[in-house]
């Protein structure tokens, strides 16, 4: 067939909502916009288990120690399903963790923020993962079908993820003064970054236009995040902290929040490898990745094992 003939068989299963799945015709673009976007998606997951793996030594209960342990592991997971869902686009994991080591792919700016106090395992928990529950939700609907089906198997998860979040906010918020104190200052620490994590505004985003045309997204950066402002505010008020932007109030006519403009120079300056923790969180992945080979080498000696004798019986 043509590839004028494939074109429109990719475009006509496009408008009638169909998935394109890995054995389809694409447009090159289109494969390499997705293996962008999916394997940064990945990235992020697997670094975003460094900051809040810190607290699971220091957590405060059994319990806390317990219902973080799960959540840093269900990141782990959806890591792993992520770099599968980028591999049948016919990348390795090797290529694809050698772009993150080497820095020459992007993980999610928010994660290079250290959580300098356990209030900051509260706000990432409810702040962090409650806008990727805002975007990841969108992304149920991705036309690319293994990346549409692992976000349906990651939001699953993502509800708890909110939820031991915000129940650790609750816990400081309603406790002494000082604990409430915590919960304000991590609410300040985070709230901004949180913002930044939808990346830039709709009209300096250069990817944007493709990801709607090829129906990836299928909200724009400017909408998931003027919803997750809109959601977060009444959360907030009930915990009796306050939003740290001046600019923050109701507008009747919009039916919505006006609020404040994020610091985009500290944002570029962030994903360009220049934020708080960026150099840290790459050398400690660095560090697992090598400390780990032994255990990728174990489990392609036994794969490899189990092959010869299926070859051979
Ligand atoms: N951090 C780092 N880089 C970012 C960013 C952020 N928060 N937001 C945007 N960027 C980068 C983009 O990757 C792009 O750079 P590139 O072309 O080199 O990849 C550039 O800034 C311009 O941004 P665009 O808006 O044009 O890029 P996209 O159309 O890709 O939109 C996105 C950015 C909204 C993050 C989109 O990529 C997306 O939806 N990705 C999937 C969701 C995701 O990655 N979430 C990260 C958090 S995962 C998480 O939080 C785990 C949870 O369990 C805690």
């Amino acid at each position: 067939m043509e590839n004028t003939n494939f074109e429109v068989v990719f475009e006509d299963k496009l408008q009638r909502n169909e998935m394109i799945e890995p054995k389809d015709w694409m447009p090159d673009n289109y494969r390499k916009h997705l293996i962008r976007q999916i394997s940064q998606h990945a990235h992020s997951e697997i670094i975003g288990m460094l900051p809040e793996g810190n607290w699971i030594s220091r957590a405060p209960s059994l319990r806390a120690k317990m219902v973080l342990l799960a959540k840093v592991q269900d990141e782990g997971g959806h890591g792993l399903y992520l770099y599968t869902a980028a591999e049948t686009l016919g990348i390795s994991r090797d290529e694809l963790l050698d772009a993150l080591h080497t820095g020459k792919a992007k993980y999610s700016s928010i994660f290079n923020y250290p959580t300098l106090t356990w209030a900051d395992i509260g706000a990432v928990g409810w702040l962090v993962d409650g806008a990727a529950i805002m975007n990841q939700v969108m992304l149920q609907r991705t036309s690319y079908g293994p990346y549409s089906r692992a976000m349906i198997r990651i939001c699953k998860e993502e509800s708890f993820h909110q939820r031991q979040g915000y129940e650790i906010m609750c816990h400081l918020a309603f406790g002494t003064p000082a604990q409430k104190q915590m919960a304000q200052d991590a609410l300040n620490r985070w709230w901004w970054p949180t913002l930044m994590m939808f990346g830039p505004t709709d009209d300096k985003s250069p990817n944007s236009a493709n990801a709607v045309k090829w129906k990836i997204k299928r909200e724009s950066n400017d909408q998931l995040r003027q919803r997750f402002v809109n959601q977060t505010i009444s959360q907030t008020e009930y915990l009796g902290l306050t939003i740290p932007d001046k600019d923050l109030k109701w507008n009747e006519e919009r039916q919505a929040y006006d609020f404040g403009t994020p610091d985009w120079t500290e944002f570029e300056n962030v994903i360009k490898g220049n934020g708080p923790c960026n150099k840290e969180r790459i050398t400690a992945r660095v560090k697992a990745h090598t400390e780990g080979a032994w255990v990728r080498e174990a489990a392609q000696a036994f794969a490899d094992k189990r092959k010869e004798s299926a070859v051979a019986a």
